[in-house]
C-alpha cells in the first residue's frame, strides 16, 4: 500500500495553516526580550547540557519540529528537559524573569505561535518519551514526546491499543490536551476521555499528580483545555485488547458520476441505520482538489476493529464501481492504517499548511453545501497559487462517541448526546510561498463563514469548532458547551495560575476568552 499512500500524501491528504493572528502572537517588547535573555542565561547556568542557543544543532532540530513551515519561529533559546522536575524548575526561572515561552511536543498543530515563540524560551518535551505498561497492563504510562506510531508499535506487541490519534507522526502531547479523534472513538470517546491520571507541572513550578479524585476541576480542564492549565509530563491512558483489524483505502477520480455515487454512499453511511452506528467502524471520507490543474478526487479510508473481510458498515463505499486510482484492503495488525499514513508528507516540513474547523448536521444538504462552497471557490480562485492543495475531511462524530465521552466523566468539549451526532469538517490547505499566506487564510476564513451562514439558514449548522483542527483566529473555547464552558475554564485557570504565568507568558494557539 505504501506507494499508493505516498500518492495520497502528495495530494495533501492533510495540510495546514500559516497566517499569524496578530492579536494572539506574543508582542515583542523590550521587557519580554530582556526577560528571555535572562531566563536563557539562568537556564544555561543550571542546565548547561540541556540548553541550546541559536546556532547549535539541537537548537536547529528542536525549533524545526513544527510540521508547517508557517510555524518555524526563532526562539531566544531551546530548553530540553529530561523529566518533570526539569520542566518545573524551568517554569520557575521563566516566571521570575517574566520571559515569554512556548511548549512543543510533536509540533503538528499548524497554528503559528501555538507551539513556538519568536523571541522567548522554547521548551521542547521531545525527550519525555516514557512508554511503559502498568504491571497488569491495563494502563499505559506515556510521555508527551512520543509520536502515536511509536506508541502503537509498543502496545501492539502486547495485543493492546490506546485511543490515540490516527496518524503515526502526530504527537501525543498536543493531541491529548486538545481532545483526540481516534480509530476507536465510537467506543471510547475522545482520546482524553481515556486518560485516568496526569503528571503535570503547574504555573507555580510544582509537579502535581492529577486524578479525578485529587483535583476534579483540573482533571476536567486538562481534557480539552489545551496548554492553559499545566504542562503535562506524563499521561496514564487506559488500554484495551486489539489485534487484527480491517483497513482499507480507495481513491477515485471525482468525475460527476463517480462523485455523485460516492456522496450517496457517504450520506447513507451517516443516516439513521447507516454504518456510522456500528461502533467498531471508523471512516475518513476526504475530498481533494489540486487547483492548479483541476484534479478533483474522492477518497475513503476505513478502519474496522475486527478481522473481517467486508464489514457491512462500509458496503455502500465498497460497492462503488471503478475506476479507482487506488484500491487496497487488508486484514492485518490494527496498526496498519496508522503506519500506512506514516509518510513523509505528514512528518516533514514540506509546505505551508492550514487547518480550519467547522461542524454541521449529518444532512445531505449540508454535505453538499460544504463540498460546493469549498471546491467551487477553490477551483476558480486558487489556480495561481503555487503548490496549493485543498482537502475536506468529513469526520463523523457518532451518537455512541458522544455517549462514551459523557460516561467517562465528560470533558471541556462538552458535547451533549441529546443534541445528536454531527460531522466535524476539517478544511486543510497547503501552499508554498509565504507571500500567499494572507490569501490562503482569507480563503479558509471566507469559505468557512459562507458554509456556516448557509447551514445556519437551513438549521443545519453545529457550533462545534474542534481545537485540534482549528485555524488561526478561530475561537474553539467560546463554542464549547453552548458558551457555558469558557467562564468555568477561566475561573479554574485563575485558581491554578494566580500570577498569570501560563495565561500571559506562555504561547497559545487559541484565546481563553470570548
Ligand atoms: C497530519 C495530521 C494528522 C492529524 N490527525 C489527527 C487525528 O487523527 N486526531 C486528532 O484528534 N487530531 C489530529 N490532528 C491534529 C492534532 O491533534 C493537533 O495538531 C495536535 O495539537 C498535535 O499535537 P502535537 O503534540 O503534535 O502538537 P504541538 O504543535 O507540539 O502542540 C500543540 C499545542 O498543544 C500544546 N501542548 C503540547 N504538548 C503539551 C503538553 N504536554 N502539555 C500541555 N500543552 C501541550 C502546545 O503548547 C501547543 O499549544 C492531526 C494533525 C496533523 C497535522
Ligand atoms: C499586541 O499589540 C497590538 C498592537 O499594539 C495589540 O492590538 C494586541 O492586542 C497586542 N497583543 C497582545 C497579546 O498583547
Ligand atoms: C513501527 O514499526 C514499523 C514496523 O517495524 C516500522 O516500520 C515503523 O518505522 C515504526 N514506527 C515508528 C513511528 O517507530
Ligand atoms: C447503504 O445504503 C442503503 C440505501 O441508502 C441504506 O439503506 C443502508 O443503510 C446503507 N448501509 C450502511 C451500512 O450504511
Ligand atoms: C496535478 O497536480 C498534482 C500536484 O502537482 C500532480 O500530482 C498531479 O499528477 C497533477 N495531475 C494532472 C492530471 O496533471
Ligand atoms: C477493490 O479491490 C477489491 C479486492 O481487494 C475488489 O473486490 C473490488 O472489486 C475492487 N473495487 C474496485 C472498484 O475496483
Ligand atoms: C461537489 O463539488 C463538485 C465540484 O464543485 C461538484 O462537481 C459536485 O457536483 C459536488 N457534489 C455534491 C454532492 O455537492
Ligand atoms: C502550587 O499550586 C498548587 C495549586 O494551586 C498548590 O496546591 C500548591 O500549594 C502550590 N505550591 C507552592 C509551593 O506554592
Amino acid at each position: 500500500m505504501s506507494t499508493s499512500i505516498r500518492r495520497l500524501l502528495s495530494l495533501g491528504g492533510i495540510a495546514l495553516l500559516g497566517l499569524v493572528d496578530q492579536a494572539l502572537c506574543q508582542n515583542t517588547t523590550s521587557a519580554g526580550r530582556a526577560g528571555a535573555i535572562e531566563a536563557c542565561d539562568r537556564l544555561r547556568q543550571e542546565f548547561r547540557p540541556q540548553l541550546f542557543p541559536v546556532g547549535t544543532s539541537n537548537y536547529e532540530a528542536q525549533s524545526h519540529l513544527p510540521w508547517s513551515e508557517t510555524c518555524l519561529l526563532t526562539p531566544q533559546c531551546v530548553f530540553l528537559p529530561s523529566d518533570a522536575s526539569d520542566v518545573a524548575r524551568a517554569v520557575q526561572i521563566i516566571a521570575d524573569a517574566q520571559s515569554p515561552f512556548a511548549v512543543i511536543s510533536g509540533g503538528h498543530m499548524p497554528v503559528p505561535g501555538a507551539a513556538s515563540t519568536p523571541d522567548g524560551v522554547l521548551i521542547s518535551l521531545h525527550a519525555l518519551t516514557t512508554l511503559a505498561l502498568s504491571d497488569d497492563r491495563s494502563i499505559l504510562h506515556l510521555g508527551p514526546g512520543n509520536l502515536w506510531g511509536e506508541v502503537y508499535n509498543y502496545t501492539s506487541q502486547y495485543g493492546l491499543a490506546v485511543n490515540g490519534g490516527r496518524y503515526g507522526q502526530v504527537g501525543v502531547g498536543g493531541l491529548l490536551v486538545g481532545g483526540g479523534i481516534g480509530y476507536f472513538s465510537s467506543q471510547y470517546g475522545w482520546g482524553a476521555n481515556t486518560v485516568v491520571e496526569y503528571e503535570v507541572v503547574l504555573a507555580n513550578g510544582t509537579v502535581a499528580v492529577v486524578r479525578a479524585d485529587s483535583h476534579p476541576d483540573l482533571f476536567w480542564a486538562l481534557k480539552g483545555g489545551s496548554n492553559y492549565f499545566g504542562i503535562v509530563t506524563r499521561y496514564d491512558m487506559k488500554t484495551f485488547p486489539a489485534n487484527q483489524a480491517y483497513s482499507s483505502a480507495q481513491i477515485r477520480p471525482g468525475t460527476p458520476a463517480v462523485a455523485s455515487t460516492w456522496f450517496n454512499a457517504l450520506n447513507a453511511y451517516l443516516a439513521p441505520g447507516g454504518g456510522v452506528e456500528d461502533v467498531r467502524a471508523a471512516i475518513m471520507p476526504i475530498v481533494a482538489l489540486t487547483p492548479e490543474n483541476g484534479t478533483y478526487e474522492v477518497i475513503n479510508l476505513e478502519f474496522y476493529a475486527d478481522p473481517i473481510a467486508r464489514p457491512r458498515a462500509f458496503e455502500n463505499f465498497t460497492s462503488i464501481p471503478g475506476p479507482t486510482l487506488m484500491n487496497e484492503t487488508v486484514v492485518a495488525p490494527w496498526t496498519y492504517l496508522s503506519s500506512a499514513l506514516d509518510i513523509p508528507a505528514y512528518a516533514a516540513k514540506t509546505s505551508r499548511q492550514a487547518f480550519w474547523s467547522f461542524s454541521f448536521l449529518p444532512d445531505p444538504r449540508a454535505i453538499s453545501i460544504t463540498n460546493r462552497t469549498i471546491f467551487g471557490e477553490a477551483a476558480t480562485t486558487l489556480t495561481d497559487i503555487t503548490g496549493s492543495t485543498v482537502t475536506l475531511s468529513y469526520q463523523p462524530i457518532s451518537q455512541a462517541w458522544l455517549e462514551a465521552a459523557r460516561a467517562a466523566g465528560g470533558d471541556v468539549l462538552d458535547l451533549d448526546p441529546e443534541d445528536g451526532p454531527f460531522v466535524a469538517g476539517l478544511l486543510s490547505t497547503t501552499w508554498e510561498d509565504p507571500e500567499d499566506d494572507e490569501r490562503m487564510y482569507a480563503f479558509n476564513r471566507e469559505v468557512v463563514d459562507s458554509i456556516n451562514q448557509q447551514n445556519t439558514a437551513l438549521g443545519l449548522h453545529h457550533p462545534f469548532v474542534y481545537l485540534n483542527d482549528a485555524g488561526p483566529g478561530q475561537a474553539p473555547f467560546s463554542g464549547y458547551g453552548g458558551g457555558r464552558i469558557l467562564p468555568r475554564l477561566q475561573s479554574i485557570q485563575a485558581r491554578y495560575d494566580r500570577d498569570g504565568v501560563f495565561r500571559d507568558l506562555l504561547a497559545h494557539g487559541f484565546p481563553l476568552r470570548g
